[in-house]
């Protein structure tokens, strides 16, 4: 109704235009002059646009009222009149740009407000993004926004019949029970263990040649080809030979090397920012990355493989009648459900290809960053390769899942990681409003708004985090006066999973790969810069995930012959 008000109000404002044209020139005159009147025609929409963008905080697509709808009405930049914030987000770190925007709101006298939730409009999509533990608990955990914004790439590549980008419906919650009993139980994680030990034992010595070879290791190649495996693993029940390249290669490098550009051609797809999803008429002039006729390349080899692996396991199948053990892997898992449970096989694509999506940038990254962190910290590096050794043994066997889990220092390790690198610093993917919101600090999101959580302005805030550019693992230890943080998405001054609904499924698989990955690399090597090389860059990139600008260089040192 407030808005419906707002609405007409400010069309009344608008429109004067179009009457006062008339009557300046005469009615007959606007008749017998097209060009006059499709003048005022424009006049009267770019006057009304203008007026609504300057009484609109938030900018353009908050016009109508639509920000004050609660007892506290929404603050937040205007931006420039249609576009909004779009120039200021579509480029650049929009987690440090809207952090900024929030903190230069809220000192124009809406005290703390704009950080609790601030408006913006990203060409016409109307946005709020929350950089408060408080505010950003209530939008993660709220049913009505239990939906995300599908983007154009994300249909086109199929995303909407997967979990990610499913509507809140009964589907998707069928696919969330899948997920949680079956492809991330805890059973199945500890089940994959010796899967990611062979990956990872794989990637030491692929390290240790890199290192022999010529004195240095770039280790991102390492991680990802570890994280497209182990992924492949868990997923297709698939490895490759990919650790060795040009004629060492080994069995299904070529199948490898394909997946690898169809992973990489979908991560681009995804991440990059389309502006037509923001301001549709734009479709029509301007389409840089070309988004549909990718996506409609992509599509079709993506459904052949994945459809080959299913086929494949289907065949496998028919020849046993044994039920999945805890060691099957998920296109297995998915093909024994029965009943209400059994998925199409359109549906069956889009899930396995998404987890492979989900799983492999995400781990890859955080360790680099991890790395990258002990590298410039020698001191956090020693304390942890001491934990380590002390539950290993310096010269005995490897860490296993089970050392991992008695590490508190090295939990603490990866904790901080995600606290100053969040792998998602807007959560990635958005949420959006299903209906009017009320919040309980009285503000009301409406219906259709986009909502984000800031998390990298909230574990950058010296209000939550003492010192929070510097890196300190202690943090989170208890008898250190630190505090033992739940980053599940219990709490959400460090919530790099998000939390509610839609918190990511693949948690528990994530941190303990990540945990087991650099307990590893520390106990099998040393890590330092080589001999006059420029410090570790910290730069920041955000693609679909926050990567490290520079890729981490440094020198591997082997602890045992
Ligand atoms: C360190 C590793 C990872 C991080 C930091 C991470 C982070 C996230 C975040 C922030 C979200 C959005 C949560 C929200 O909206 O509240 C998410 C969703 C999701 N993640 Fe992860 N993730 C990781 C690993 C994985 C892995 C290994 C998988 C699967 C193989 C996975 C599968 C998913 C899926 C399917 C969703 C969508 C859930 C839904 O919308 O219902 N993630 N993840």
């Amino acid at each position: 109704m407030a808005m419906a008000t707002a609405a007409a109000s400010s069309c009344t404002d608008a429109t004067w235009w179009a009457y006062a044209v008339p009557a300046l020139l005469g009615a007959d005159t606007l008749c017998t002059h097209p060009a006059l009147l499709a003048f005022a025609l424009l006049l009267a929409t770019a006057s009304a646009a203008l007026l609504a963008w300057a009484a609109s905080p938030g900018g353009p697509a908050w016009a109508h009222g639509r920000g004050r709808l609660g007892a506290i009405p929404l603050v937040g930049p205007r931006g420039l009149p249609v576009f909004g914030s779009i120039f200021t987000l579509s480029r650049g770190l929009p987690h440090r740009a809207l952090d900024a925007m929030s903190r230069a709101t809220a000192g124009g006298g809406g005290a703390h407000r704009a950080r609790e939730l601030m408006a913006f409009s990203v060409g016409s999509t109307p946005a709020v993004v929350s950089s408060s533990p408080a505010t950003a608990r209530e939008v993660l955990a709220h049913p009505c926004f239990a939906d995300r914004p599908v983007k154009r790439s994300a249909r086109e590549l199929m995303f909407a019949r997967a979990i990610g980008f499913a509507p809140s419906g009964e589907y998707w919650r069928l696919l969330r029970r899948v997920a949680s009993t079956n492809l991330f139980s805890p059973r199945r994680v500890a089940a994959h263990e010796p899967g990611r030990q062979a990956d990872a034992g794989d990637m030491l010595a692929a390290i240790a040649a890199e290192q022999c070879a010529s004195g240095v290791v770039i280790l991102r190649p390492h991680l990802q080809n570890a994280a497209l495996n182990n992924i492949m693993g868990s997923v297709f029940g698939k490895r490759y030979d990919i650790f060795s390249s040009g004629s060492g290669a080994g069995a299904g490098a070529s199948e490898a090397e394909q997946l690898k550009s169809m992973v990489r051609e979908g991560f681009e797809l995804l991440g990059a920012f389309n502006w037509s999803d923001h301001l549709p008429w734009l479709a029509y002039f301007y389409g840089p990355s070309n988004v549909a006729r990718r996506c409609a390349e992509l599509v079709p080899r993506v459904q052949a493989f994945v459809r080959g692996v299913i086929d494949e396991h289907r065949r496998r199948r028919s020849q046993s009648s044994d039920a999945p053990d805890d060691n099957a892997d998920f296109v297995d898992v998915l093909l024994s459900l029965d009943g209400g449970e059994k998925l199409a096989d359109d549906d069956m694509v889009a899930v396995l290809w998404e987890m492979i999506f989900r799983g492999t940038d995400t781990t890859a990254l955080v360790t680099e960053w991890c790395m990258a962190e002990l590298v410039r910290h020698p001191g956090v590096q020693a304390r942890l390769r001491a934990e380590v050794d002390a539950t290993v043994g310096a010269d005995g066997g490897c860490p296993t899942d089970a050392d991992v889990a008695r590490m508190p220092y090295l939990q603490a390790v990866v904790k901080e990681t995600l606290r100053a690198h969040p792998p998602g610093p807007l959560l990635s993917w958005a949420r959006l409003a299903t209906a009017d919101v009320a919040l309980s600090n009285g503000m009301v999101v409406p219906a259709g708004t986009t909502a984000m959580v800031n998390m990298w302005a909230i574990t950058h805030d010296a209000g939550v985090w003492a010192d929070p550019d510097a890196f300190k693992p202690e943090r989170f230890i208890p008898s250190e006066g630190g505090a033992d943080v739940d980053v599940r998405g219990g709490d959400l001054r460090l919530a790099p999973f998000g939390a509610g609904r839609r918190v990511c499924p693949g948690k528990n698989l994530g941190l303990v790969t990540v945990g087991l990955w650099v307990a590893r690399l520390v106990h099998a090597f040393e890590w330092a810069l080589p001999e006059g090389a420029p410090p570790v860059c910290l730069d920041e990139v955000l693609k679909l995930s926050l990567e490290m600008k520079t890729p981490l260089a440094a020198a591997a040192v082997p602890r045992r012959a």
